[in-house]
């Protein structure tokens, strides 16, 4: 009799898939994973998930999937998509438990967006850019795997955005997207310079460096702004759209939109970009522990709100971190496993008020060896390239803490994105 009652004790603190599992995969899959997302394949049925089950477990452990680059060393972030450990051991320990699917109804997933937008935009549905099957065309010593898009927006005043949606008919392939809401016309010129969709070039602006409203990765599908602040979309935009593909093995016809909301709130603050970056990189063949970075100092009061990190595929891993007057030392950002492919627009959990005379510090560790598994050459080649917005940056998207420094911070910006543009021999520009 106790042995009995035991038992059922025991069966009734095994997890199932309806009681554990299913709603791991709605709070961490998915987003990419419900059949029309990013992810390859549906992850929402007992059969999808427990005939992956031991690849899953492998993913899991190797903090493969969901994917999510920054490490715990940083401050908290918004939307942590890591699973914690006790979640993956829930997970493990259904595998290992015979993967028992138990009783309980389908909870129905309701992702309607309210349609209260503002502004909208799109790339013309009639002629989609066709994106290869396979990579291959190399363009300044790289993999073409990107084009940059511009969809016209077309509004008639500032709009104080908070929040973005960016939908595509390839979301597969698809795999990342820097924003630039360019008001100058520079960027339709460019697109007008031939009769294809897009051009070949990445997505900045003059000075003005792709990301610098945000870029999303796989399955997010949108920026969104936390609450307080709002991103300025100057008069008669264009979105300039700098989009990263992964080739799926087949062609695929890609046209995108995007719908914008603005913000109600009347005391939102504007959030401004503040780079931090290395301009040029040199990298030898088989080179495997290049330390590159540099140091600005703040001459105004600013709260952090956002960071968007850049770096191309040789960088291994990058910290930004920065140190107050007093010596108070805070790690904003660091990621351990780089990988461009997901190198999203992350928000903190809060800001982080910086004072004037903190010390910024940036730092990205390049290995151009062959054992780097990202390196797009086996055998490894000369790396020598340059770019007016950095090679590798971090926008660190913050707000004045008086709003009569905004115009101050924006030119002291612009003053060090023009220093750094020492004389170079590189024509890569
Ligand atoms: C933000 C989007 C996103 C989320 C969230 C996400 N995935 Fe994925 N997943 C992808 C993408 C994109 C791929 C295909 C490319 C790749 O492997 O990076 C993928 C691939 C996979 C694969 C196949 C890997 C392979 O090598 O073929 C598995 C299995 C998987 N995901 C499981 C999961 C599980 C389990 C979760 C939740 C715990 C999850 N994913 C959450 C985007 C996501």
């Amino acid at each position: 009799m106790i042995e009995l009652l035991l038992c059922a004790i025991q069966e009734s603190q095994q997890p199932t898939w309806h009681n554990d599992i299913y709603p791991l995969m709605l709070s961490h899959c998915q987003e990419c994973h419900d059949g029309h997302g990013a992810g390859p394949f549906e992850l929402l049925t007992y059969e999808s998930v427990s005939n992956r089950a031991s690849f899953i477990v492998e993913l899991l452990d190797a903090k493969l999937m969901p994917p999510w680059l920054p490490s715990q060393k940083g401050l908290p972030l918004q939307g942590e998509r890591c699973m914690s450990e006790q979640q993956i051991e829930l997970f493990k320990s259904w595998v290992s438990n015979g993967k028992l699917k138990g009783e309980g109804p389908e909870i129905i997933v309701c992702n309607e967006e309210p349609n209260t937008y503002k502004l909208s935009g799109q790339t013309n549905p009639q002629t989609p850019w066709i994106i290869p099957a396979e990579s291959g065309i190399r363009w300044h010593e790289g993999v073409l795997d990107k084009r940059t898009f511009v969809l016209p927006i077309g509004n008639s005043g500032t709009v104080k955005a908070n929040k973005v949606v960016y939908q595509t008919t390839a979301p597969q392939a698809v795999q990342m997207v820097g924003f630039v809401f360019d008001g100058s016309g520079q960027g339709v010129e460019v697109d007008n310079w031939d009769a294809e969709p897009g051009y070949e070039m990445m997505g900045d602006i003059g000075w003005v460096p792709s990301g610098v409203h945000g870029k999303i990765g796989p399955g997010s599908g949108g920026i969104h702004i936390p609450k307080g602040y709002y991103i300025e979309i100057p008069t008669e935009s264009h979105l300039i759209a700098e989009t990263h593909f992964r080739p799926t093995g087949k062609e695929e016809q890609l046209s995108s939109s995007v719908r914008i909301w603005e913000t109600s709130e009347s005391d939102a603050r504007k959030l401004l970009p503040i780079l931090t970056m290395i301009r040029r990189i040199v990298l030898e063949p088989e080179e495997q522990h290049a330390v590159e970075g540099e140091s600005i100092q703040l001459e105004h009061d600013v709260d952090v709100v956002g960071i968007t990190p850049r770096a191309g595929a040789e960088c291994e891993s990058m910290r930004l971190s920065a140190t107050m007057p007093e010596g108070k030392e805070v790690i904003l950002l660091d990621i351990q496993k780089w990988d461009p492919h997901y190198g999203e627009t992350v928000f903190l959990e809060s800001p982080v008020r910086l004072p004037m005379g903190s010390v910024i510090t940036s730092r990205w560790v390049y290995n151009n060896s062959a054992s780097n598994p990202r390196n797009p050459f086996n055998p490894s080649k000369n790396v020598d390239l340059a770019r007016r917005t950095g090679i590798a940056h971090f926008i660190l998207h913050s707000a004045a803490a008086e709003s009569n420094d905004e115009e101050a911070i924006l030119a002291w910006n612009l003053k060090l994105l023009r220093q750094r543009q020492r004389p170079t021999n590189n024509s890569n520009e």
